[in-house]
């Protein structure tokens, strides 16, 4: 009898998502109708994206890749969801999956919690405020160059992979806690920040939200050695966004504004804006949001760079235009014209080009712009709920409660946005009269009041890298391990965050 009831519930319920479900007119795979483990699957195995832009190439716009969500890929959903939906489309509960200490500002899906989080955090983030911490940039890019002309002056090849992480790293490390990680001294990858584990672990339970505080809790229990691993990745993430802040706390440099500063005052005043149960700011909120830093902004900064010098590096006659811009328009400053090369740390220094050199460069501009285009590295789809009343996006009418999102991925490959010829590395496109229209519709940092507040900092630390890098060096590729795809892309494996599948090793020659 007991099986009976089994059958016929499960058999009712598979007739409701598959036939009376609001979202059941949605094509997509029959196991997505019914069940997430599609894309349970797919983030598992590190190509959730791929998986969803081949969705939209075969059933057009609308997909449905889970029983209650719908992944859409089409100009209206940039402007109806993000651009002008405005607060009442609040983030899906499938975000809770990123939370270690508190949900934060990127996580939580309390919009009163978020506004109060964002007046405290944007003013470090304005460009006037990180131009200001510029010096700090300069310092760990001194460190980046004086280790490549190393590498240069020995003929050794060098994975800039790794040393562009240890770069970003770092500079995170100044500016969001006046302290150094010393990844450019130490050149150890295993020494970076654990993050896979924890955005695999976060998108994994994500796909079940109900799961995620048994995941929290009761995981580490079970005895199996990979989970165990993951587990204790994330601990030691955690571990590091309180030991920063602790000694942000203890050791104050009153002569140094950083990106926590204003929290930090806001948690010193006991500010009401706080996830505490009195509501008052506390430590725990300082060190939430100093993790989400740790997580959102170094390795997207970080691969950003990466893809963009690979795209290069396929490129050829793309890497030679911007070398030309670059040498024409950035000469090298005096001093590092005429410091002799075994001035090692001065003649680093002086190879920084400055943010302001870099920003009226069309050509760089356009280049990076087509690598958020063609690799945007924020690849997870960005989930809103249906506000109540339901809404319409574009020719359809949603139902109040369902998810929607936008796979940026899939958005920036699809030709009835971005027009033909997308999978070349085109910066040309992006310096016709029509390109400020369609660049609105890109979503490399998301779109709306939810959009990236690190996109300043990132753009700058593009620009100065990108800029001093093709200013001192030749670059060549050395040898291809696993970093392209049959499509000739880069070859990518994703939990969340996009990652290039081995290294990018290049032999530098000073100029
Ligand atoms: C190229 C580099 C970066 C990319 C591509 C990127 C991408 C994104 C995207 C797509 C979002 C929106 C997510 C959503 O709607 O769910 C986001 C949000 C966010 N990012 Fe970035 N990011 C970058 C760098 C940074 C940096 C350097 C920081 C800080 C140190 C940062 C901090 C944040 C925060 C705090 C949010 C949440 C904002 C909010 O909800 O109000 N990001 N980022």
């Amino acid at each position: 009898m007991l099986t009976l009831i089994v059958l016929v519930s499960v058999a009712l319920y598979l007739l409701y998502q598959a036939v009376l479900h609001p979202l059941a007119k949605y094509p997509g795979p029959r196991l997505a109708a019914v069940t997430n483990f599609w894309k349970a699957y797919h983030v598992a195995v590190g190509d959730y994206e791929h998986a969803i832009l081949a969705l939209h190439q075969k059933y057009g716009s609308f997909v449905r890749i889970g029983p209650n969500h719908v992944d859409i890929s089409s100009a209206d959903a940039v402007k109806d969801v993000f651009l002008t939906g405005g607060k009442s489309w609040v983030k899906s509960p499938f975000y809770n999956c990123f939370t270690a200490i508190r949900p934060n500002i990127f996580g939580t899906t309390d919009e009163v919690i978020h506004s109060a989080r964002k007046r405290a955090l944007t003013p470090g983030f304005s460009m006037q405020s990180v131009a200001q911490m510029q010096p700090h940039i300069d310092a760990c890019l001194t460190k980046l160059i004086a280790r490549l002309d190393r590498a240069a002056d020995a003929r050794e090849t060098v994975n800039l992979k790794d040393w562009v992480a240890f770069f970003v790293i770092d500079v995170l490390g100044e500016l969001a806690f006046a302290r150094s990680f010393r990844m450019l001294e130490q050149g150890d990858a295993g020494a970076l920040p654990p993050l896979k584990e924890h955005l695999m672990l976060a998108m994994l339970s994500g796909q079940l939200p109900w799961l995620v505080p048994y995941v929290n809790k009761y995981l580490g229990y079970l005895p199996i050695p990979y989970l165990q691993h993951v587990i204790r990745g994330r601990g030691k993430l955690r571990q590091m966004a309180i030991d920063c802040v602790n000694a942000r706390l203890g050791n104050p440099d009153p002569t140094r504004r950083d990106l926590l500063a204003k929290l930090i005052e806001e948690y010193q005043r006991g500010v009401k804006s706080g996830g505490s149960e009195d509501g008052v700011l506390d430590i725990a909120d300082v060190q939430t949001e100093a993790f989400g830093f740790i997580i959102a902004g170094s390795h997207t900064t970080a691969t950003t760079i990466t893809f963009l010098f690979w795209h290069l590096l396929h490129n050829p006659a793309v890497f030679e235009k911007l070398e030309q811009e670059v040498l024409s328009q950035v000469p090298a400053s005096p001093a590092e014209a005429t410091l002799p090369d075994d001035q090692g740390a001065d003649a680093a220094a002086a190879a920084c080009a400055p943010y302001s050199a870099t920003t009226h460069l069309r050509y760089l501009s356009a280049t990076v712009t087509e690598t958020h285009r063609i690799s945007p590295v924020f690849t997870m789809p960005l989930m809103r709920v249906v506000p109540a009343g339901g809404a319409r996006i574009g020719p359809s009418h949603f139902p109040s409660g369902v998810d929607v999102s936008i796979c940026n991925f899939a958005l920036h490959h699809d030709p009835h946005v971005f027009g033909d010829d997308l999978e070349s590395f085109v910066p040309e496109r992006w310096m016709g009269d029509d390109a400020g229209a369609k660049q609105k519709l890109l979503m490399p940092f998301g779109a709306g009041h939810r959009a990236c507040i690190g996109r300043n900092l990132a753009t700058m630390e593009i620009h100065k890298v990108v800029v001093s890098l093709v200013r001192r060096y030749r670059m060549e590729l050395v040898a291809e391990e696993g970093g392209v795809s049959e499509g000739g892309m880069p070859q990518t494996h994703s939990f969340a965050i996009a990652d290039l599948v081995g290294p990018l090793r290049v032999r530098l020659t000073r100029r």
